[in-house]
Parts: C-alpha cells; structure tokens; sequence
C-alpha cells in the first residue's frame, strides 16, 4: 500500500514519521485555499421520509441545538497561571518538567499546546463545515440531506466556539498542520459521496470525538470543560450519521471496494497518526529550548505518548471501522503496528 505524503517522511529511531522542514512546502499547502471540486447534484422526487434512521438523527439534531453566545458562561476566566488541563495530560507541560523548567514554564508550555491543539479542531471544523455542505447536495435521499443541513449550522457553531475560545481566552489561533490541511483537501477533493461520507463523517468527526473526550476528561477550567462536552454531544451525531450512512454503502459494497475503503481509511488516519508528535514539537518546541530533532524519537518511544495518541484512535473511529468491516485479517497488523489499535470484530455491521 502506497503511503501519503512519500517525501516528507524520515525516520527517528524506529520511528517512521511525516515530518515537514521545508517552510515552501508548508506555505505552499496553507497557502492552496481555492480548489476546483467535483460535486454531483443530486436531486430527489420523494419529499418523504425513506431511510428512518436519519430521519431520526435529523429529529434529534433539531431538538439539540444550543446558542454559543448565550449557552456558555464566558465570563469564566482562563490564565496562563492555572493548570487548564492536567499537566499530565501534557506533552509540553511533561517535557518542561523533565528538563527542569520551573512550574510557570509549564503551564504556559501547556497552555500553549492547548491553543494549538484547539487551533487544530477549529480549522477541521472549518472542513466539516464545507464538506457537509457538499454532502447537502451529493446525497440521495432527503432524510441525508436534511440531516446534512442540520449539522451545516453545528459545524459553523463549532468554529464560533472554538474560534471566540482560542481567540480570545487563550490568545493564539495556530496555523493547520500541513498535513492536516493535506488529508482535508484530499477529503474535500474526492469525487464519491462514499468517501467524503467515509474520511469526515467516520474518520475525522470520530478522530474529533476521540480529541474532545480526552481534553474534557483531562479539563480543569469549567468553561472548557462545558464548551467541550456540548461540542462532543453534537460531533458523536455526526459521527453516527458517517456510521449509519456507511452500513448501507457496506452492505451492497463488492468485496474489492470494500479493501479499496479498507486500504484508504488505514492511510490516511495512518498518516495523521505519524504526523501528530513531531508537528507538535516543530511548532511549540523552539520557544522553550527544545529542538524537535533530539526530542522527536524519545517522545515517540514513551509510553505515556503512545497511550494517549493512541486513545484518540481506538476512542471511537477505530472501533466504528471495525464493525463496518472496514478492519480485517489482511490490515489488522498495519493498523497495531502503526499504534492505532486494530480489529474489534469480524461483524460487518456497526
Ligand atoms: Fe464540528
Ligand atoms: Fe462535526
């Protein structure tokens, strides 16, 4: 299986990562905003209800909206002087410490990764914002599209948030990682309904659950604590939308678009995955002494990183994929070697 992103991938240790030092490259990829997509409209005759399971779903998308200007306290105070999140749920904080930095450095090493991490979500919901725009018009049914809407105006809440958050309480919107924005171009470039239903709705908005469950579990600031779980309960919908869509695209799939489905949902959390850590020390490390080449591999290797990137995975996009039949004997090796869990069961339906 041919990897994404071949030429920027090196080697720590054991490690195989993608790793972006060429600064063109980097503002070449942030700097592609206009692409020419192929989008198939698709109209439908039948105004009533035909799959009601999404009928459902959009039922409950309505009756669980929520106003981000009003619904939370922003008042709530966020510094840099208290631990947001726990700092052992910090691989800057934990880096920091272990080279001695006082506990002021800490904390704002682990504000900082907060910022950023939260910058990544916001750009990730700027692309489920426009690709559930697209889904608007390529699905078939009424009951997809109606839903598709609904979460329209949830991604544009979340970018409120999350944009009015970083903003203004933690002070720095982040740039995207190259690789991120690379993998929401390819998501929002390919032509099939399928695999835009497959990359955002199964693997980024469960990738974002997983995120999100982990920082609010960790979370010490009662404002980032309720902005989180609200956005969950919203992303967890989203998320059941790319699950019940795709059991009905497995169930009639041939067996050779199944391993093609198989084969490109591996590469690109494969390729986020082994992405994660070194972007995170290439972008935060020089402002507290620490040189990502000399750090890149012993993060890698702890135990405690390993953990917690892997949790994101195996939170819920792993186990989804599994049940749809998206893991199997011929790939369930890659995805354990690649620290993003493997296959739960043989079932084909989630
Ligand atoms: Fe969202
Ligand atoms: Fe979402």
């Amino acid at each position: 299986m041919k990897k994404q992103l071949e030429e920027h991938r090196r080697l720590f240790g054991n490690f195989e990562v993608v790793d972006f030092v060429d600064t063109d490259a980097i503002e070449a990829l942030r700097g592609h905003i206009t692409s020419d997509v192929p989008l198939k409209v698709n109209w439908t005759w039948e105004y009533g209800s035909e799959v009601a399971e999404l009928r459902n779903l959009y039922e409950k998308g309505k009756v669980n909206q929520w106003n981000a200007t009003t619904d939370l306290d922003w008042e709530t105070p966020v510094s840099k002087d208290e631990w947001v999140v726990a700092p052992e749920a910090t691989l800057m904080g934990q880096m920091c410490a272990m080279m001695g930095m006082d506990e002021a450095t800490q904390k704002a090493a682990a504000h900082d990764e907060l910022a950023y991490m939260l910058s990544q979500l916001l750009h990730g919901e700027q692309a489920a914002l426009q690709l559930c725009g697209q889904l608007t018009n390529m699905c078939e049914h009424l009951d997809s599209k109606s839903y598709a809407a609904s979460q329209v105006i949830d991604e544009a809440r979340h970018i409120e948030v999350f944009a009015k958050f970083v903003g203004e309480k933690l002070g720095t919107i982040y740039p995207i990682t190259p690789t991120i924005k690379f993998l929401l171009d390819e998501l929002l470039s390919v032509d099939t309904v399928q695999k835009k239903m497959l990359g955002m709705q199964c693997l980024f908005e469960g990738i974002a659950v997983g995120i999100m469950d982990s920082l609010r579990v960790e979370s010490r600031n009662p404002l980032l604590s309720e902005m989180l779980r609200r956005v969950e309960q919203d992303e967890s919908r989203h998320a059941a939308f790319g699950v019940l869509s795709m059991r009905r695209v497995v169930e009639t799939a041939a067996p050779e678009e199944m391993a093609e489905m198989e084969d490109w949902a591996y590469s690109l959390l494969e390729t986020l995955q082994s992405s994660l850590g070194a972007h995170i020390l290439r972008e935060l490390g020089p402002q507290y002494g620490i040189n990502a080449d000399d750090f890149i591999a012993p993060v890698l290797e702890d135990p405690n990183y390993q953990k917690l990137s892997c949790e994101i995975f195996t939170h819920t996009v792993v186990p989804n994929l599994s049940r749809l039949g998206l893991i199997t004997e011929r790939t369930d090796h890659l995805w354990k070697a690649a620290g993003l869990g493997g296959r739960i069961s043989t079932e084909r339906a989630a």
